[in-house]
């Protein structure tokens, strides 16, 4: 096989867990090695809901960054039903916070603390779209009668299109999006909407954790779904266009909280993210595109340089 070079711009990761404490010391430094920036996700324990708190973890993070790498992590606030705006906007004006990231109340991993009541929040929203801050969505109801694999195309019907129909200058991210449905919603809706897409997604079907025993560290939220939506998927971020951008939504979770009768939801990818995407590309005879996809419409949508 020929060796190929392909250069490209340091990628930023938009959507990322790095943890706290251990956890953090160990994983910062891949993460640190092969992107620039990345959006820091705010679901501690506690989870990161004030100015403070985010000025904090900021700095802890800062800490543990190897010397001589270059990494910058762009701080985010979990929403609550009780945010106020006036710290948003102290965030905001102090250039710490990026955006705030919307969990549905026992979503996932850490999202108890999250919104219950849509309408609770729709004037902090209104407020986020007139200093035209970033409203990062974990797009899954949590209605126990819909089915898992039915629970991000539903929340799209839901929750998120009344949302976009009444606060349409909000900018929001999809993350990490599982679904054709997904797909088609954010390439109709608009240049106030974009999702992020992960590597595991764009590798990965139900089989893959399913299919020939319990695979525990293939499960995440959203779990991935059948085939179709995978290729789905695919070709979206194939084809270059700008609404879509790499967020590995990598989680490290220690071993024994995945390989147990109750496991925790995240894969743990920023090790190996870009050798793995690059596969990818290439598969799809798509590594011109791939610049865009990792570098280019992240900073695009976020408004940064
Ligand atoms: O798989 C996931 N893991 N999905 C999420 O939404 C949260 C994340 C985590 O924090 O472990
Ligand atoms: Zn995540």
């Amino acid at each position: 096989m020929s060796e190929k070079e392909f250069i490209i711009r340091k990628p930023d990761d938009w959507h990322l867990h790095l943890r706290d404490g251990e956890m953090l010391a160990s994983v910062i430094q891949h993460s640190a090695a092969n992107f620039e920036r990345a959006i820091i996700m705010p679901n501690l324990v506690p989870p990161v809901v004030t100015t403070d708190d985010a000025i904090a973890y900021k700095d802890r993070i800062n800490q543990v960054i190897p010397p001589g790498m270059s990494f910058q992590p762009l701080m985010t606030l979990y929403l609550t039903e009780a945010t106020k705006t006036s710290d948003i906007k102290q965030g905001v004006d102090l250039g710490v916070v990026t955006a705030l990231k919307l969990y549905p109340a026992g979503a996932t991993t850490n999202s108890e603390n999250g919104v219950k009541e849509f309408g609770n929040v729709y004037s902090i929203l209104e407020f986020m779209a007139e200093v035209d801050i970033p409203l990062l969505i974990h797009g899954e109801v949590t209605d126990p009668e819909i089915d898992i694999f039915d629970r991000e195309a539903v929340f799209i019907e839901r929750v998120l299109d009344p949302l976009r129909k009444r606060i349409p200058e909000l900018r929001i991210v999809m993350e990490h999006i599982t679904t054709k449905d997904a797909v088609d919603y954010v390439i109709q809706g608009g240049p106030n909407i974009a999702a992020t897409v992960t590597t595991h997604h764009l590798i990965i079907n139900r089989n893959a954790y399913l299919a020939g025993g319990i695979r525990p560290h293939y499960y995440c939220l959203p779990v991935a779904k059948r085939e179709t939506h995978r290729m789905a998927l695919r070709s979206a971020v194939c084809s270059g266009n700008e609404k879509f951008f790499l967020g590995t939504d990598s989680a490290p979770h220690l071993d024994g909280a995945k390989e147990n009768a109750c496991g925790c939801a995240g894969i743990y990818t920023s090790v190996n993210t870009l050798s793995c995407l690059a596969h990818v590309f290439e598969d799809e005879n798509a590594l011109d595109k791939l610049e865009g996809f990792v570098s280019v419409h992240g900073p695009s949508f976020y408004k940064q340089k």
